[in-house]
């Protein structure tokens, strides 16, 4: 900038009278390209854009804090959730989904767990964590869910897996065959014995409208889990309770043993 300056004074300088006129125009848009060089009115330009920019990006987050804390002291209303994301399917008779009433008959807490982890995962996917306990708690029952009652239990004589490894079916079928089906000595069973056979004892899934797991059979015991993520370990013969673990989500194939230490007896470890 300095050599442009001293050049057009050295060209002023030097002009004579007869094109004086021609050449002080001529200097004078030399002169001012040399004071005032578009270079400085675009970093001007520069400088504002980069300070309106800053303003607008401040502007907004002020208000996005203002909007979310806005939304913080709403408290969001169950029912306003229940209409929107569930009614459509829940408030409908004739399709798959359990009624209102039905859904009025679960605790909360299982409702969450369905939402969270459960059938209904994909719906709740865009839910925040507020809407879903506020649907739960609208929906369910208070307290929630209830241990099986202590009688449902097996009399400490009782052992998990002490029966016999013959009447064992843990995987598709009794042998390694995955036939799905057993054979007459497997089974004990002849088929004309199969209708004579009576209830023995039965196993509810406290809270579920829905069973999709089978059950594994392994020296004994009958291990299941369930829609709603209880893993049960059932005498086979009694169809007392061994124990029972509450998974985080619904469980939806049959439990897998594999032996994970082969001193006697056998250390089991159960994959769901
Ligand atoms: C697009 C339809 C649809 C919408 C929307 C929907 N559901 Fe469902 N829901 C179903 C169907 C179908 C089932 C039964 C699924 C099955 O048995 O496989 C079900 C089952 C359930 C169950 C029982 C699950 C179990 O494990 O037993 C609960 C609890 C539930 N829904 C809650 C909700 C809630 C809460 C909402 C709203 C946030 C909702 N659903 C929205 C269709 C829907």
């Amino acid at each position: 900038m300095r050599h442009a300056l001293t050049s057009a004074r050295d060209r002023m300088s030097s002009s004579n009278v007869c094109g004086a006129r021609l050449q002080s125009r001529r200097k004078w848009s030399e002169l001012r390209a040399a004071l005032a060089p578009d270079f400085s009115v675009r970093e001007l330009s520069h400088g504002l854009a980069t300070l309106l920019f800053r303003m607008a990006v401040c502007v907004l987050f002020l208000s996005a804090i203002l909007a979310a804390s806005a939304q913080n002291a709403a408290p969001v209303s169950g029912a306003d959730v229940y209409q929107k994301r569930c009614s459509t399917c829940h408030d409908q008779a004739g399709n798959r989904a359990p009624s209102r009433d039905s859904l009025q008959k679960m605790p909360a807490t299982r409702i969450l767990r369905t939402l969270d982890f459960g059938l209904m995962m994909a719906i709740a996917y865009p839910m925040k964590r507020e809407e879903r306990e506020a649907v739960a708690s609208y929906l369910g029952t208070p307290g929630g869910e209830p241990p099986p009652p202590a009688s449902s239990f097996c009399a400490s004589g009782i052992r998990p897996m002490a029966g016999s490894a013959k009447e064992s079916w843990a995987g598709w079928s009794p042998s390694p065959s995955n036939t799905r089906y057993q054979t007459v000595e497997q089974a004990g069973l002849t088929m004309k014995q199969v209708r004579h056979l009576k209830l023995k004892w039965a196993l509810g899934f406290p809270g579920d409208v829905t069973a999709f797991a089978a059950p594994t059979v392994l020296n004994g015991t009958l291990f299941v889990g369930s829609a709603g993520g209880a893993v049960q370990a059932v005498d086979a013969k009694t169809g007392c309770l061994h124990w029972v673990f509450q998974a985080n989500g619904p469980v939806r194939a049959a439990i897998l043993p594999s032996p994970f230490e082969m001193v006697q007896p056998t250390r089991w470890c159960l994959a769901i």
